[in-house]
C-alpha cells in the first residue's frame, strides 16, 4: 500500500473519515557542497530528496491541534491548544510541528483553529538528512494550504528557520528548509544565503550517481556544538570587522581573507572563518565545474570542503572519517564528504554508475570491520519540494 494511503487510513481510525481532509509531503535533503556556510552569508548546494515526511490533514473548529506520528507510535497522540504554544529545547518531532504554527502567529498570521492530523515518515531521523526541517516543511505547508495563507514557498522556509531557531533553540541556517521547500526535481538549488537569491542547477549526471551512506551515528551535544561553531563564526566576523568592511564571511574571498586574518585573535576561531570563506568560494566553484560537465573538479572540490570541515571547522567525526576515507579508495569514486550539519549523520559521494555496488560493498564491509557498524545507503535522487498531494 502506498504510504499516504496507509496514513490516510490511520487517520479515518483515529480521528474520523468525515469531512475535507488532504494529503502532503515534504523531503529531506542532502547537500552536495556549501557546508556552514549558510549562516555565514555564503552559498549552499542541496538538492531536496524524494524521501521525507507525509502528513494528511482535516480543519477543526476550535483552538485545539491534535498529531499522531505512525513512525512514532508510542508518542500517542499528541495534542495542544494553539493559544498556548511556547518555544522548549526538548527536541521532539511534535514541537518542529508547534514551533511552525507558533511562528507563524509570531510573524503575524491569523491561525483561526486548529486541525487533526496524521503523519509518517520514509527517511532515517537524525542522520544529517534533515528530517527536522522536512516535519517543519510539512506543518508549513498544512498551515498554508488549510488556512489559505498567502505565504509564498520562500515564506515557508523562512518560518521553518524562524521556528527551530526560536522556538527549539537550534540556531540553524536556512539551507535545510529552503531545499524543502524549494526542492525541483532533478536539480540541485544554488542559493547565496546573504540575499536568498538561488537559481535551479540541472544534476543530469550521465555517468555518475549521487550516493548517500548513513554511518547511523549521531554524537550527543551535537546541537550544541552547531550554536558554539556559529558563535565562533559571529566572533571571527566581528575582529574581522574592524579591519575591513563587511557583512558576512562570504563577503570575503580567499584572497581577502589573508589579508585580513591576523585580525582574528583566537585561533580556534580562525579556522572556523577559514572554513567559511573557503568553502563559500568552494561551491561557487564546483557550481561552475558542474555546469562545465566537470565532474571531476566537482569531486575535487568536495574532497577538499571535507579536510575543511574536518580540520578547520572540526564537525566530522571518526566514523565518517572512515566512510570517506574508505570511499576514497575506489577508483569509481569521484568525489566524498560529509553533509549536513556533522558530528555523525551522512556522507555524500559521486561515484560512477558501474562502481555503485562496488562501493556499497566494500565500504560497507569495511566500516563494518573497522566500527563495528553497518552503514546504509541510498542513491540520491533529487525530488521536488514540499506540496500538496490532494
Ligand atoms: C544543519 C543546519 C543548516 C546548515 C548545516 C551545515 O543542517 O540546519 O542550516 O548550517 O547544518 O551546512
Amino acid at each position: 500500500m502506498a504510504i499516504i494511503e496507509e496514513i490516510m487510513n490511520c487517520f479515518k481510525e483515529k480521528f474520523g473519515s468525515e469531512g475535507d481532509i488532504r494529503a502532503y509531503f515534504a523531503p529531506g535533503r542532502v547537500n552536495l557542497i556549501g557546508e556552514h556556510t549558510d549562516y555565514n552569508g555564503g552559498h549552499v548546494f542541496p538538492c531536496a530528496l524524494s524521501m521525507g515526511n507525509y502528513g494528511v490533514a482535516r480543519k477543526r473548529s476550535d483552538k485545539t491541534v491534535r498529531w499522531y506520528n505512525m513512525t512514532y507510535p508510542d508518542n500517542g497522540v499528541q495534542s495542544a491548544d494553539i493559544t498556548k504554544l511556547a518555544p522548549t529545547d526538548e527536541g521532539l518531532w511534535y514541537n518542529y510541528q508547534h514551533g511552525v504554527l507558533w511562528a507563524f502567529m509570531q510573524n503575524g498570521y491569523e491561525i483561526p483553529c486548529g486541525y487533526d492530523m496524521v503523519m509518517k515518515s520514509d527517511m532515517p531521523a537524525g542522520s544529517g538528512l534533515s528530517a527536522s526541517a522536512s516535519i517543519e516543511e510539512l506543518a508549513a505547508i498544512i498551515v498554508k494550504d488549510l488556512f489559505n495563507l498567502d505565504v509564498t514557498m520562500v515564506d515557508c522556509a523562512k518560518m521553518g528557520q524562524y521556528s527551530e531557531n526560536n522556538y527549539n533553540g537550534m540556531n540553524c541556517g536556512i539551507m535545510d528548509q529552503f531545499a524543502s521547500a524549494m526542492g525541483k526535481k532533478d536539480n540541485a538549488i544554488f542559493l547565496d544565503t546573504a540575499t536568498l537569491e538561488y537559481e535551479y542547477v540541472p544534476l543530469n549526471l550521465k555517468n555518475e550517481k549521487i550516493v548517500i551512506t548513513n554511518s547511523k551515528v549521531k554524537h550527543s551535544l551535537a546541537d550544541s556544538a552547531y550554536n558554539d561553531r556559529r558563535r565562533q563564526s559571529e566572533e571571527a566576523l566581528k575582529d574581522l570587522q574592524t579591519v575591513t568592511d563587511i557583512k558576512t564571511l562570504g563577503d570575503l574571498d580567499e584572497a581577502g581573507f589573508e589579508k585580513y586574518s591576523s585580525a582574528i585573535k583566537d585561533p580556534v576561531n580562525y579556522k572556523r572563518a577559514k572554513h567559511a570563506v573557503y568553502e563559500n568560494q568552494r561551491t561557487i566553484k564546483a557550481v561552475k565545474a558542474l555546469r562545465a560537465g566537470d565532474m571531476a573538479e566537482f569531486g575535487k572540490l568536495m574532497i577538499d570542503s571535507h579536510v575543511s570541515l574536518r580540520d578547520d571547522y572540526e564537525t566530522s567525526c571518526k566514523e565518517i572519517d572512515i566512510l570517506v576515507e574508505e570511499a576514497l579508495k575506489l577508483p569509481g569514486v569521484i568525489g566524498s564528504r560529509i553533509t549536513g550539519g556533522g558530528f555523525g549523520g551522512c556522507s555524500v559521494s559521486i561515484v560512477k554508475n558501474d562502481a555503485v555496488e562496488e562501493f556499497k560493498e566494500k565500504v560497507g564491509n569495511v566500516y563494518t570491520e573497522r566500527t563495528g557498524l553497518t552503514a546504509e545507503f541510498y542513491i540520491a535522487d533529487a525530488a521536488d519540494g514540499a506540496r500538496k498531494l490532494y
